[in-house]
């Protein structure tokens, strides 16, 4: 296993019920280190040209409405297979099929309202870092 780096968001559901402490706290207990972070309200434009890849899916308007309803707290993680170790830690994406002790399971509330977003591949987490993030602001 190597060192990696993925991205993460805190989405708006967490972020508005003061879980964002709890959240990075869990990432750090379980070997993610959190080398950049940055709070910040999306925009429209942000947001649809994240979620691109499920601009033809019937839930991308909601998504979309969700994401920008309040501010977001994105981070690049960084630790051994980091990707993996990411969507472990989150739990499944439907918070009712997530195992207890995971992110999702204690925090989300449904399906399109489940509190982290983190990157599903090595290559899409270099492209989500480079969307939000300038190689600059990243820290080890
Ligand atoms: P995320 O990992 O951020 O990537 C795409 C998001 O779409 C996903 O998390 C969910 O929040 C959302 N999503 C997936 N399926 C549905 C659905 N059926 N209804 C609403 N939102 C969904």
């Amino acid at each position: 296993m190597a060192t990696e780096r993925t991205f993460s968001i805190i989405k708006p559901d967490a972020v508005e019920n003061n879980h964002v402490g709890a959240i990075i706290a869990h990432f750090e207990k379980n070997g993610l280190r959190p080398v950049a972070i940055k709070r910040k309200q999306l925009t429209q434009t942000e947001a649809e040209g994240f979620y691109a890849v499920h601009a033809e899916r019937p839930f991308f308007g909601e998504l979309v409405d969700f994401m920008t309803r309040s501010p977001v707290v994105l981070m690049v993680l960084e630790g051994e297979d980091a990707v993996k170790k990411n969507r472990e830690v989150m739990g499944a994406t439907n918070p009712a099929e997530a195992a207890e002790g995971t992110i999702r399971k204690m925090y989300a509330q449904s399906i399109g309202e489940n509190s982290v977003h983190g990157s599903d591949s090595p290559e899409n987490a270099a492209i989500e870092i480079a969307y939000f993030f300038a190689a600059t602001e990243i820290f080890s």
